[in-house]
């Protein structure tokens, strides 16, 4: 097992680009199983929750190949085997994603049932309603997840309990090819979805109101070969800008959507992070003292949960008290514990965090638990006193391409080493 070692007090220069979304990869990698036919994804990030979903599609029968180039091609003609395993669900909850794309096409799927997750309780009861109301059977059998649909699923109007980013798209991928019109409503809107509707659109589905919390689907038959570039990471770019912020950078970021990023970007210019659109990017840095602020994370376009970690970092060293609501995944605090060995002032009340800011963090061994946690103790490293050794970064790895060499590049002293 790998781990990092960061020395901190480094500020970070240079210019450095965004990967591809994470979250928009995995569900349009997904989509690839509707049309049984070949599709060629670019801008893919090289991340193992990548991998993994490959590996799913060659697990059930499909052909799926990384380019050189950051380009996905995969063939789904032969997929055969209507199965996704718990062993590549419990590495990654969005397999469950391969529940909607395989009932659409071959009438029935059995996928997993994913377990706890170290950020909270994580249930797809509203995946599982949105398929039923389109026509499936479903029943839980030995911790798996048996659909079935009779006959070719049914246009349905579908109302989401609450605002799910993984059952919009789950449902939305069903939907796609079923008999007639659904309207889903009160669907989350974050801009992966919009990524996944706009790729599905490009292989031929009738999706419109993307963006809006109402979906409008009119099913197809079938659907066609494609190529479609996935939009760049807003939560990467999101914890490069916190990067240059704690370390007082002046950093260029390229491949930015800063129009996927305003509430993060509102907070962090409140806090006293400048932020500018300059030829080839968006360059940040920070003049003055950091200023605190308060957060409250919550669907889109609200503050969003992946960013709660890395802006806590740098509530951390601003100077006053901030403070951190946690509404989308309330016990995803796990960072906190370990930023406190760090030598940070937090006290947990529930679901808030209350941060006072330190003059110094102090390195030490911490432990990454998450994938954005992680990335938090990352940010903190870089400007805590002392050398900061992260072990089990295999989290990081999951969603960042290389991080740290990432950071080295803008000249972080950050090394890789193995255990
Ligand atoms: N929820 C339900 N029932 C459901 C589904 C969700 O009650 O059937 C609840 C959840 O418990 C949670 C809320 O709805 O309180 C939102 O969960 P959501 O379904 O939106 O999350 P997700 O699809 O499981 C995706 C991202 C997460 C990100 C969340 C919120 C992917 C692959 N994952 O998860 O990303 O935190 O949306 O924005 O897109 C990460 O990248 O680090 C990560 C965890």
């Amino acid at each position: 097992m790998d781990k990092l070692i960061v020395t901190g007090g480094e500020k970070l220069k240079g210019k450095v680009k965004v990967s591809g979304s994470k979250n928009a990869a995995l569900p349009i990698l997904m989509s690839s199983l509707l049309n049984g036919k070949t599709s060629v994804f670019n801008n893919v990030p090289d991340v193992w929750d990548v991998d993994t979903t490959l590996r799913l599609i060659r697990k059930i029968g499909g052909q799926a190949e990384r380019k050189e180039d950051g380009s996905v091609v995969i063939d789904t003609e032969e997929v055969n085997h209507l199965e996704a395993p718990y062993e590549l669900v419990k590495t990654m909850r969005a397999s469950v994603l391969a529940l909607g794309p395989l009932l659409a096409r071959f009438n029935q799927a059995k996928v997993s049932l994913p377990g706890g997750c170290a950020i909270g309780d994580r249930p797809v009861d509203q995946h599982l309603k949105g398929m039923k109301e389109l026509g499936a059977e479903i029943k839980i059998e030995h911790g798996y997840i048996k659909a079935r649909a009779p006959r070719r699923l049914k246009g349905a109007r579908i109302v989401f309990d609450v605002p799910t980013v993984g059952g919009t798209e789950n449902v939305l991928m069903a939907a796609v090819l079923a008999d007639g019109i659904s309207v889903m409503q009160n669907c989350a809107r974050e801009p992966e979805i919009s990524d996944l509707a706009n790729a599905l659109n490009a292989m031929g589905a009738k999706i419109s109101g993307i963006g809006t919390s109402e979906l409008v689907i009119e099913g197809v038959s079938e659907l066609n070969e494609v190529t479609y570039d996935v939009i760049p990471d807003r939560i990467v770019s999101g914890t490069l800008i916190v990067a240059a912020a704690i370390t007082g950078g002046d950093v260029i970021l390229e491949g930015v959507r800063t129009d996927h990023m305003t509430s993060t970007m509102d907070k962090l210019a409140e806090m006293g992070v400048l932020m500018e659109e300059v030829n080839g990017g968006l360059r940040i840095r920070r003049p003055g003292a950091l200023i605190p602020t308060d957060i409250t994370t919550g669907p889109y376009p609200g503050f969003p949960t992946d960013m709660q970690a890395q802006i806590m970092a740098l509530m951390s060293v601003t100077d006053g008290q901030s403070v951190v609501n946690e509404k989308i995944f309330e016990n995803r605090f796990m960072h906190v514990s370990e930023l406190q060995r760090m030598g940070a002032n937090i006290q947990l009340k529930g679901h808030a965090a209350f941060i006072k800011g330190v003059d110094k963090l102090s390195a030490t061994k911490v432990m990454a638990t998450d994938l954005r946690a992680s990335a938090c103790l990352v940010l903190a490293g870089l400007v805590a006193e002392g050398t900061t050794e992260i072990s089990r970064i295999y989290h990081l790895d999951r969603g960042y391409e290389r991080l740290g060499a990432q950071l080295r590049s803008l000249g972080a002293n950050i090394e890789r080493v193995s255990e």
